[in-house]
């Protein structure tokens, strides 16, 4: 789009949201609302936009990134005060493309056919409309007796009851550029205070300059998100468009309204999800899985023929033909190798489990290096934490650690070895060994200030 610049509006106050946190900034389905309305300029063909940003620009930027021109808008004073701040990175351009920056379902076709629309019309201003059941807020258009647009007036400027249904102005246009800036230039302030971008509808109707407003036929993409119920309803059609395209792409769903998935997501072929699963984030899940039901999965990858029953993986990887829950919790860097079996309430973190390990029920391993072939019976958990600092496990190949053994950290047990049912072990065990027995002493957990055992430290290793 050689001639074209595109302009983003979107340094609003976003007061309705009731936030600390900029509007545009809010995430659907895991990805900030203005990521939406972005990727579609883009994909419409708009390689720089511009981005008009406000209070939380340094956010914006950082959430956007690189790729974008920024300009700021210091006093919010209104969409059409808003663009003109753009003024100076866009005026070389013959048309330019401006969008509200909440948005987030409009589509990179829509804007296309839009700007083509526009391209051909030879109009000054050309702009898109919708037909909805609920104007509540929204700018609407008028028309004359035989469809020809009139204004578009606001909300604040309307008489009488507010919302029910109407075709409204989608906050989507194209304008001349050469006709646009000099009249936003002596863009009159509106009754509100503002100076709204919409003004220009009418006073160009008035002086007959070319003007044309065009109806989508998808009004979902006309929803503007200016308070948290629109961002609700905005966020349920996002996540209906994810899941119809898995489902189209093959992962079957049980119940597909109750499972909930990220818009940056990736799910293999023949992956079934099980009602009220999660998969948020940057999580990515292999083939021929089956994960839930109850099952949440946050910035995890997952490998193929893996199986999550009612757990909570954080950060988590799993190798191929992994098998967790039901209840466990996997976090972050926690790495399962393939084949590994985890059971019931067993929790890893900062570990890596070797392949086909078995740690069937009520465990910890955390900050561990576990081999291959491990058995880590019921109850058995590495003492990480001395208190102070935390301090690793290894285990090491084909070694069987016994029921509710106590592995107290810094502590290796080498290749074979075997530890039995209810040891306490504070020592390395060599390769092909037995540990057993419980080293256990009573000593004072506090001594009295002064006595040269406080002094020596009240926790030393092992008790
Ligand atoms: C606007 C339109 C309305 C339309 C609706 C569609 C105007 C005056 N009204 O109303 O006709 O139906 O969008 O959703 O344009 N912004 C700035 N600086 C400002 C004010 C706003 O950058 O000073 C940005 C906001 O961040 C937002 C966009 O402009 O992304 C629209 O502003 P908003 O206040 O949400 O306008 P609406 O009241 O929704
Ligand atoms: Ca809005």
């Amino acid at each position: 789009m050689d001639d074209w610049a595109a302009v983003i509006l979107a340094a609003g106050k976003g007061e309705r949201m009731r936030s600390s946190r900029p509007k545009v900034l809010h995430p659907l389905a895991g990805r900030p609302m203005i990521r939406y309305v972005v990727d579609a300029v883009r994909a419409a063909g708009f390689e720089r936009p511009i981005i008009v940003v406000g209070r939380g620009g340094a956010e914006v930027r950082e959430v956007l990134g690189d790729g974008f021109l920024y300009v700021e808008q210091r006093r919010r004073l209104g969409t059409g005060h808003a663009l003109r701040q753009a003024e100076p990175l866009a005026d070389a351009a013959t048309h330019v493309l401006v969008l509200n920056g909440d948005i987030p379902l409009i589509s990179a076709e829509t804007i296309s056919s839009l700007a083509a629309r526009h391209g051909a019309n030879g109009a000054d201003l050309t702009f898109l409309t919708a037909r909805v059941e609920d104007s509540r807020g929204l700018g609407r258009l008028e028309r004359d007796g035989v469809g020809r647009p009139q204004a578009v007036r606001e909300e604040a400027d309307r008489e009488g009851p507010d919302g029910g249904p109407a075709e409204i102005n989608v906050g989507v246009y194209c304008f001349r550029g050469s006709w646009l800036w000099p009249r936003l230039r002596r863009l009159p302030r509106s009754r509100s205070g503002e100076y709204y971008l919409t003004d220009l509808i009418a006073s160009a109707i008035r002086n007959g300059d070319g003007v044309e407003a065009i109806a989508t036929s998808e009004p979902d993409e006309a929803i503007g998100v200016n308070d948290r119920l629109q961002l609700a309803q905005a966020e349920a059609v996002v996540r209906e468009r994810i899941r119809r395209r898995h489902l189209l792409a093959g992962v079957t769903m049980i119940n597909p309204s109750t499972v909930y998935i990220d818009a940056d997501v990736l799910i293999g072929e023949d992956t079934v999800l099980w009602p009220n699963t999660y998969l948020t984030g940057a999580t990515r899940v292999g083939a021929g899985c089956a994960l839930g039901p109850d099952t949440f999965l946050a910035d995890s990858r997952v490998g193929a023929r893996c199986r999550v029953v009612s757990s909570v993986l954080e950060g988590a990887v799993l190798e191929d033909d992994v098998e967790v829950g039901p209840f466990s919790h996997l976090r972050p860097r926690s790495y399962i190798e393939r084949g590994t079996h985890i059971g019931n309430f067993a929790e890893v973190k900062n570990a890596r489990l070797g392949r086909r390990t078995k740690m069937g029920h009520f465990s910890y391993v955390g900050d561990a290096r576990v081999g291959r072939d491990v058995n880590i019976g019921a109850g058995a958990i590495t003492c990480n934490f001395d208190g102070t600092r935390k301090h690793r496990t290894i285990i090491g190949d084909g070694s069987f650690i016994g029921s509710d053994t106590m592995l107290v950290a810094p502590v290796e047990v080498g290749e074979r070895s075997a530890t039995g049912a209810g040891s306490v072990v504070n020592h390395d065990v060599p390769p092909d060994s037995l540990a057993v027995g419980a080293p256990a002493r009573i000593r004072p957990l506090r001594a009295p200030r002064g006595s040269p055992s406080a002094r020596r430290g009240r926790r030393s290793k092992g008790a």
